[in-house]
């Protein structure tokens, strides 16, 4: 994965990615983009693959967009090239993505967080779109995520200003699942993550289409989204086995399908 991303499947159906590029902090750079898509599609349709946990370092999730590469006067923004093929390629992942987040996420690493279904933070996570400090704005969903996580006037005041928050601010703004004890963050992480991998797979991507389906639907057209998801939940054997179970009082032993 061109040296700037590690990947790790564990026993219990958890995928890990971690981003390595100390140099850089983590920028998103072409070859972090390349790498991050080229693990998460790898992972997606891999049946032993249930749910996914990005990560960083313990020093920085992510620092943003590449800005050396950014630099030079004239030349044509990511966006042009690998932009929004990328963000849309991270939203078409079907596999639940749970963001570990230690140290920074600024700019698009913030919106890589976003752009994953749960995040858990450790104490000392610090977050923010940073990007008009350096005359653009976000390009990676900053605008539109972090508002609809903490709402339109906090977003404003971050986007506009690029001033950094912390853990347990993105946490009581509701943008952050979990804050975790320094230094426990991709443990806290990974043990959700297996908590959603012990889960029935197929449910489990069901719920992710339905609830992210609530962001881009009305009331009306999301509760049919959401019924005709539930039809394809019905229609499992795993649905089937869920409920033995439980009438049954023992474990499920659910097979996926
Ligand atoms: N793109 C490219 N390179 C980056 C980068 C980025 N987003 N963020 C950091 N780097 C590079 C620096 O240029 C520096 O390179 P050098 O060693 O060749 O000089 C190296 O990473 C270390 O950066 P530094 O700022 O010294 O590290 P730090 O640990 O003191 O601070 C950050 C870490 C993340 C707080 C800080 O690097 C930062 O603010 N980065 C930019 C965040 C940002 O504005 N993102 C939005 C981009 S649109």
């Amino acid at each position: 994965m061109a040296g700037v991303l590690v990947a790790s499947v564990d026993d219990s159906g958890v995928g890990l990615l971690r981003l390595d590029d100390p140099d850089t902090r983590n920028s998103l750079s072409v070859a972090m983009r390349e790498a991050l898509l080229e693990g998460l599609e790898r992972f997606d349709p891999d049946p032993e693959v249930r749910c996914i946990v990005l990560a960083g370092s313990e020093q920085v999730f992510a620092a943003g967009a590449d800005i050396r590469a950014m630099a030079e006067p004239g030349m044509p923004a990511p966006s042009e090239r690998t932009g929004p093929a990328f963000w849309q390629r991270i939203a078409a992942v079907k596999t639940p993505i749970l963001a570990a987040v230690c140290g920074y996420a600024l700019g698009g690493g913030c919106e890589l967080a976003l752009a994953c279904d749960m995040i858990v933070a450790d104490e000392g996570a610090v977050f923010g779109q940073p990007e008009i400090r350096l005359g653009i704005i976000p390009g990676g969903g900053g605008t539109q995520r972090l508002t609809r996580a903490i709402g339109k006037q906090r977003a404003m005041e971050y986007v506009l200003t690029g001033r950094r928050f912390d853990a347990a601010t993105a946490h009581a703004w509701g943008l952050v699942n979990k804050v975790a004890e320094r230094g426990s963050c991709l443990d806290e992480a990974q043990e959700l993550a297996r908590i959603v991998a012990e889960r029935p797979s197929v449910a489990a991507r069901l719920a992710k289409r339905a609830v992210l389906g609530s962001e881009e639907l009305g009331m009306t057209a999301g509760l049919a989204a959401e019924r005709e998801l539930f039809d394809e939940a019905m229609a499992t054997e795993d649905r089937v086995e869920g409920m033995r179970a439980f009438l049954e009082k023992r474990e499920p032993n659910f097979r996926g399908r």
